[in-house]
């Protein structure tokens, strides 16, 4: 069927009843995941007179991408016939700009990666899928869900524009209904131009979030139509009841009206424990209604940072007896309240927030992780002793907020675009609509360091609308916006909670909380300290900070963990604050801002995750664990009996240092504070101990001094995965001594190589210096297209004619500026040959695996000759890529003819024939160590089995790690 079929079928069957008319045994609705099996290629241009099938060889073409003149006819890639068979394979999520090359001409801010306003060539890049849909999905409502794409997308099904999407952060989604081909194929382009920037960070470059496809009725739940919130009665912190709100939207896009039933129950793992009768309700053709339900619930269980209990809440439509649409909505019961003397309440007890600022890049994968990493790294800030995360300064991957749900982690939500045009609120309404059923957020965020307009009038005009939308989207929440000036001017008076970033830069609290008692506040953004993993000494040439806080470099703004936590602690009123950042993140490489330093020292954690010596007094003052931390490591060959600073963290009252077992005095542990000494080094064992008040040991920690690197060590988070294809294991390389000891200066390089149902994604050491690629695949192949054709009615021979010889003088023939548009047609007894060349130079023939991309024809077959030897008959209309036997080709001139005889009549040779050059050399996995530690990332395949790891480096005892991929669940997804 064609696509004009297709769509004549769709409206068809809106036509008829609404619970029409997939398979009994179908679900009413599917979601199914679209991660794999994408073909991609970057440097394509952005229209002009050519359409390219890889790596800037061009081909010229009836129809180039950007001629919109037609329905269904986009031109270039967005056609379902563009030949991309000599494009990359890649599955999502996806970031193109981790894999592009570190640059000093690069944007600093951004990371220095070749992308962006200087790099035309390397920043934009398609993607294309193809997939079928069967017939009986005829009459049903297909869409297509994008939860991010940086940015400025536009997508195409089937040579049809769907839309563009701007934000490189909002998820947006197309109907697609009546653009499918039923029963057959289907073809999605999306157009990805991240030439322009939206922050002042590293922001990755493609389809870097998940990507769905949906089916449903045409009476059904539109994408977020669940709205749930729940009040609670009596004590908040022990409730006797609470009761439970759902707000379901119900769309009918069909054309009779539906007469339905909602019904609501809410659920606690398995069992149900509260239920809303069910409610009849008329939907109207093409329109919405929206069903408001209550459900009682006693003795609820709350969902807090501790105990973060969730429900689920089970959306059912139906029409008589029969099920039109079910939907799952997790919830938790909680109250949240921020209070200007107070704080912030959870559950009507102050809670301090405990929270860091965070980018959403990591080692190795830039901004595209799977969702195991999304939660590694909470877990990370969990064990730091977070009880918050602000995602700025853009919402967070949904996976994000399921995590954060689970792992009991308050959120303040975040918008990019400040402004009160349709695409600012538009960008808004669909954060606010997406995430306001997660029980993790807790404050909705406006906007960040406005400066051009916070404090101003202006800004209160812009601010105005956004926040009007926020109440009308949801009630419940309150509004922030992070300023840093014009405290108590502009958006103060718009946003319900006053964001204040830098005690430093907004004058501190006092004076706001002064002039406007009634206001709550916290600290959005704080401390903005600089520090580099194991780095024990500011090293300005190699753009490293100082590991211990006090004695390093640090932006004028930033205060150190003492410095703002003790004036938080000092300021109840004080809701908590948001150090920035948790982890390092690409670009912004403060205080150098230049080359050759790569990425931020902001981090509480490096951007691999390996904790800085500044985790450790966090972590002494946000856990009730026992924290004890010496610094720096004792690895000093030079320093022998000399005078060296040791700095102790921890929660202990009272610390006892030790050198060698000698003690160098005990010591209270101030609050909030560290405690210094200096000691006479000594290579051995620098030791602590940690007492009670009562005087009781509680903690103990050592450093010692190690040997020379000896061996290499493989530390997975976890030796079983899942054999999901999605599932990550996140492994620490270590090297370490002979004693195996980790080595605090080591910085040997090591190769890794892997078998076993799984592959490596990334690689990463956390240096934030250093240039070494975080990740290798395998490139794209280069194209050769073919010159100079020419072609020839010739006599038919029934054997291989002579024209096909490699020197045939083919100068009189007629030129063809390219097959096939006025190509000659096989007529009876005769035949149409095409002759063209391609000259290779020694390096194109060298190590690669050479194929001929033969487009296709039109009827029937061609018989295709190399260089005089036949190397296939190649037929039908769809391109394939034809192996050639090695030494068909050569270093120089090549020929290349291709024979349609009158067999076929009207046979015409499709457009795209090319060279492709595939390399032999598989991608080589290697990082270099930085002081002592590097970081590899191994994800699961859908079939089970054991991933064997080994890591070798030069001088080192290689490492074997063996990691067990076990049968489990796959997600949906759309093969
Ligand atoms: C803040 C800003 C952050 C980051 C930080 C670095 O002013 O909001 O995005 O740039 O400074 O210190």
């Amino acid at each position: 069927m064609n696509i004009r079929q297709s769509a004549f079928a769709a409206i068809l069957a809106i036509l008829l009843p609404h619970s029409l008319p997939a398979e009994a045994t179908t679900p009413p609705r599917e979601r199914l995941l679209m991660d794999r099996g994408w073909r991609f290629s970057v440097g394509l241009p952005d229209g002009g007179d050519s359409i390219h099938i890889a790596n800037g060889s061009s081909v010229d073409s009836e129809i180039s991408f950007g001629s919109f003149a037609k329905a269904g006819q986009s031109g270039g890639p967005a056609e379902p016939d563009f030949i991309d068979l000599a494009w990359r394979t890649v599955d999502l999520p996806h970031d193109w700009a981790v894999e592009l090359p570190f640059d000093k001409r690069g944007d600093v801010a951004h990371g220095s990666k070749t992308i962006g306003p200087r790099f035309p060539s390397s920043s934009v890049a398609w993607y294309r899928r193809k997939f079928t849909v069967p017939q009986s999905d005829l009459g049903r409502r297909l869409g297509i869900e994008f939860d991010g794409v940086f940015r400025d997308a536009e997508v195409f099904l089937n040579g049809h524009y769907l839309g563009r999407n701007f934000s490189g952060y909002a998820p947006f989604s197309f109907d697609i209904t009546p653009y499918l081909n039923y029963g057959g194929e289907n073809t999605l382009a999306v157009k990805v131009n991240a030439t322009a920037f939206e922050g002042w960070f590293y922001e990755g470059a493609g389809i870097y979030r998940h990507v769905w496809l949906t089916k449903t009725a045409p009476v059904h739940v539109p994408q977020w139509g669940t709205f749930v919130t729940s009040k609670v009665t009596g004590d908040p912190s022990k409730p006797d009841s609470a009761t439970i709100t759902v707000s379901t939207t119900v769309r009918n896009d069909g054309d009779t009206p539906a007469d339905i039933t909602v019904e609501n129950k809410l659920t606690d793992g398995d069992a149900v424990v509260g239920k809303a009768g069910r409610k009849s309700s008329r939907v109207d053709p093409w329109s919405e209604l929206v069903v408001e339900q209550q459900i009682p619930l006693a003795k609820p269980k709350l969902w807090s940072s501790d105990d973060p209990h969730l429900y689920g809440v089970q959306t059912r439509i139906a029409e008589g007896d029969r099920v039109l649409d079910e939907v799952t909505t997790t919830t938790g019961v909680r109250s949240i309240r921020f209070d200007a003397k107070e704080g912030f309440l959870l559950n009507g007890k102050r809670v301090f927030l405990r929270g860091t600022c965070n980018h959403q890049d990591h080692a190795g994968v830039g901004v595209a992780l799977p969702d195991r990493l999304i939660v590694w790294r909470l877990e990370q800030l969990k064990k730091l002793g977070c009880n918050a995360y602000r995602s700025s300064h853009n919402p967070p991957t949904p996976e994000v907020l399921d995590a954060c749900d689970r792992l009991g982690i308050l959120v303040m939500d975040e918008t990019r675009t400040v402004g009160a045009t349709d695409e600012a609120l538009s960008q808004l309404e669909r954060v606010i609509r997406r995430d306001r059923n997660h029980p993790s957020v807790v404050l909705w965020s406006l906007g960040n360091e406005e400066m051009l307009i916070q404090g101003k009038d202006a800004g209160i005009r812009i601010l105005t609308p956004m926040q009007r939308l926020a109440k009308k989207l949801d009630p419940t929440r309150p509004t922030t916006v992070a300023m840093n000036g014009g405290w108590g001017r502009g958006f103060s008076g718009v946003v319900d909670v006053q964001g204040g970033n830098y005690l430093k830069l907004g004058g501190g609290f006092d004076k706001f909380h002064k002039n406007c008692p009634d206001k709550p506040v916290i600290g959005s953004e704080e401390a903005s300290h600089t520090t580099t993993r194991g780095s024990y000494v500011q090293d300005d040439t190699l753009s490293y900070c100082h590991s211990d806080p006090d004695k390093g470099k640090s932006p004028s703004w930033a205060s150190t963990a003492e410095q703002w936590m003790k004036h938080y602690d000092e300021r109840p009123f004080v809701a908590g604050g948001f150090a920035w950042t948790g982890f390092d993140y690409r670009g912004e490489p403060t205080p150098y801002g230049r080359w050759p330093s790569i990425n931020s020292h902001f981090g509480i954690m490096d951007t691999c995750g390996f904790p800085k010596d500044i985790f450790y007094t966090y972590q002494a003052w946000w856990t009730s664990n026992p924290v004890l931390h010496l610094m720096p490591h004792w690895n000093w060959p030079d320093k022998t009996g000399q005078p060296i600073d040791v700095r102790v963290d921890g929660n202990a009252a009272e610390v006892e240092l030790f050198v060698n077992g000698v003690s160098q005095g005990r010591k209270p542990m101030p609050r909030l504070g560290h405690l210094d000494w200096q000691v006479t080094y000594q290579p051995g064992v620098l030791s602590a101990k940690g007492y009670d008040t009562a005087g009781k040991k509680v903690s103990e920690t050592t450093v010692e001094t190690t040997g020379a690197p000896a061996a290499i060590r493989l530390v997975p988070d976890r030796s079983s995965i899942n054999a999901d294809g999605e599932d990550v294991s996140v492994i620490s390389v270590e090297i370490v001594d002979e004693r195996g000891r980790v080595v605090p200066t080591a910085g040997n390089a090591v190769t890794f190589s892997l078998t076993g149902p799984g592959r490596i994604i990334g690689v990463g050491n956390g240096d934030p210096t250093c240039h070494e690629a975080d990740k290798v695949y395998a490139s794209a192949p280069s194209v050769v297209t073919p010159v100079q054709w020419k072609s020839r009615i010739v006599p038919e021979t029934g054997s291989d004619p002579a024209e096909v010889a490699a020197g045939f003088p083919d100068e009189s023939w007629q030129g063809e500026s390219f097959v096939p548009r006025k190509t000659l047609l096989p007529e009876a007894g005769k035949s149409v040959i095409y002759r063209c060349g391609a000259t290779l130079s020694a390096a194109q023939v060298k190590g690669v695996s050479l194929s001929l991309l033969f487009p296709g024809v039109t009827n029937g077959s061609a018989a295709v000759y190399v260089n005089g030897h036949k190397i296939a008959d190649a037929g039908g209309a769809t391109p394939s890529l034809i192996p050639m036997p090695p030494g068909t080709i050569k270093e120089g001139a090549n020929s290349i003819a291709m024979v349609i005889g009158s067999a076929f009549p009207k046979g015409r040779l499709l457009p795209g024939t090319a060279l492709v050059l595939t390399s032999q050399t598989g991608p080589v996995w290697k990082r270099s160590a930085f002081n002592g530690l590097a970081q590899i990332i191994l994800q699961s395949d859908r079939s089970p089995g054991e991933l064997v790891l080994t890591a070798s480096g030069e001088g080192l005892k290689p490492a074997t790690l063996t990691i067990t991929s076990k049968p489990s669940a796959v997600r949906s997804f759309l093969p």
